[in-house]
């Protein structure tokens, strides 16, 4: 049984029973944590882009449990160049790791260090675990191929953004879910800050009222997929 925890913002963790996978784990300053960092205790760690929200506490992790970091080439080199032991990929490319596949998608956004250096494109990621697929958009605006997506990987899940100015609103991750139809949609990036206000019931309401199901998980609950 895989089992998903939210951290809060787009900060989870995968748990196979065997594997943990931490995605985009930014913990120590992220103002709406009720986890704490040493709690978190990741075999890998996926980046989705470089922005401070997102990676987070990820060297930092990545040292001390000896996880693997997984990214996109320019931010998986940065990242190698300070001591953390990383598997890169690009935009497209599948890979298969022991808890299952992973597969990079588009996202548009942008994605640079703390430093300014450019560190590639951002990304979405589609995990393809043995009993569960999972799609994370990462921080993006919404795009037509989400339809592809969709119709390639059928994911059971989407965690999908809603709280807009840096990424979609509700209003685009309802329609999000339309193009994608997950088995289930939970939103995420909202109240994080006061920039990224939304209301996840109103959008657990609209989706509903589209056929879809979906939920709200409360910073640091896990639920079972
Ligand atoms: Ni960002
Ligand atoms: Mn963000």
């Amino acid at each position: 049984m895989t089992k998903l925890t939210y951290i809060s913002h787009s900060a989870f963790i995968i748990d196979d029973g065997t594997y943990k996978i931490a995605i985009d784990p930014y913990i120590t300053n992220n103002p709406t944590a009720t986890i704490k960092v040493e709690d978190v205790k990741p075999d890998y760690i996926f980046v989705t882009h470089a922005h401070g929200d997102h990676l987070g506490d990820t060297v930092q992790l990545a040292k001390q449990h000896d996880a693997t970091v997984i990214t996109v080439n320019e931010l998986a080199i940065y990242l190698a160049n300070q001591g953390v032991k990383i598997h890169a990929m690009h935009i497209g490319g599948v890979y298969e790791f022991p808890f299952g596949k992973i597969k990079l998608t588009i996202a548009h956004h942008a994605s640079k260090a703390d430093n300014g250096e450019y560190m590639g494109p951002p990304c979405g990621v589609v995990f393809m675990l043995k009993d569960k697929t999972i799609y994370h958009t990462g921080d993006t605006g919404l795009f037509l191929d989400m339809k592809l997506i969709g119709e390639i990987c059928q994911p059971d899940v989407m965690l999908t953004p809603i709280g807009g100015n840096f990424t979609m609103d509700i209003d685009d991750s309802v329609r999000a879910t339309e193009f994608v139809k997950p088995k289930c949609v939970i939103p995420m990036h909202y109240d994080t800050f006061p920039i990224i206000p939304a209301d996840p019931k109103e959008f657990v309401r609209r989706v509903e009222a589209k056929g879809f199901k979906s939920r709200v998980i409360q910073y640091g609950e896990t639920i079972e997929l």
